[in-house]
């Protein structure tokens, strides 16, 4: 498989959000990617349920939902009926991390299970074969623009160990200051989805830059 680039609408522009989702419709991208924060699980709110809700009614790919929200077991159904595809919850968040897997799974949704910078890869353990994806954090989950953090690429290293060891066939996504410098590098390490919000948003000709994020 050809490696997916999601891009980060939490980059995109607020004030005109239709054209970015009609760029991004054009584009080559493959899903969108939707920063959900609640202000107690990361410093920062994003948006929510009404907003996705709206944009799902323009967007024409997949919704990889990202959930930097505090027991997110609570708004699963709801994310799943507001239009979301695959939903990513943080292990940090879940005390009940198996249980939120098959909360999602059983939405009819796929699951995916995402890591801050400092978790280790080893915690999925016993997990990974029920796991779709694995989201590897690469900066700390809360803000777009960040700077990449390099300990990620032995993460990726250790992740797709043990997805072979177990037998799993869970994807790994990159969250955080990808750019067309790293893009190529964490996908020859064995990166599946690369996030992308400020390389994108902020670039002079996005629909190019997913190109060139796609095309290497
Ligand atoms: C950060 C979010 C990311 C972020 C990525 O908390 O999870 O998805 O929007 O943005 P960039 O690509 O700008 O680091
Ligand atoms: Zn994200």
């Amino acid at each position: 498989m050809s490696h997916l680039i999601a891009p980060s609408l939490l980059s995109a522009n607020f004030l005109n959000l239709g054209k970015d989702i009609e760029m991004v419709n054009r584009s080559q991208a493959d899903w969108f990617h939707l920063d959900v924060m609640d202000g107690v699980f990361v410093p920062n709110i994003s948006f929510g349920l009404p907003v996705i809700e709206k944009i799902k009614k323009a967007a024409t790919k997949p919704f990889d939902v990202h959930l930097m929200i505090v027991d997110p077991d609570r708004y699963v159904e709801r994310f799943r009926k507001a239009g979301a595809d695959i939903i990513s919850v943080h292990a940090e968040a879940c005390v009940h991390l198996h249980r939120s897997i098959y909360l999602i799974k059983n939405s009819g949704a796929k699951a995916g299970v995402a890591l801050n910078p400092h978790t280790p890869v080893s915690l999925l353990a016993d997990i990974i074969g029920d796991t779709d994806m694995v989201l590897l954090m690469s900066v700390n989950p809360g803000f777009g623009g960040q700077k990449f953090i390099e300990n990620t690429y032995h993460k990726i290293r250790e992740l797709k160990e043990l997805i072979l060891k177990k037998n799993s066939a869970a994807l790994i996504e990159i969250d955080g200051g990808v750019d067309l410098k790293n893009a190529p590098l964490l996908v020859s390490e064995g990166a599946d989805i690369l996030v992308t919000g400020n390389t994108v948003f902020a670039s002079a000709d996005p629909e190019q830059t997913i190109r060139q994020l796609k095309n290497f």
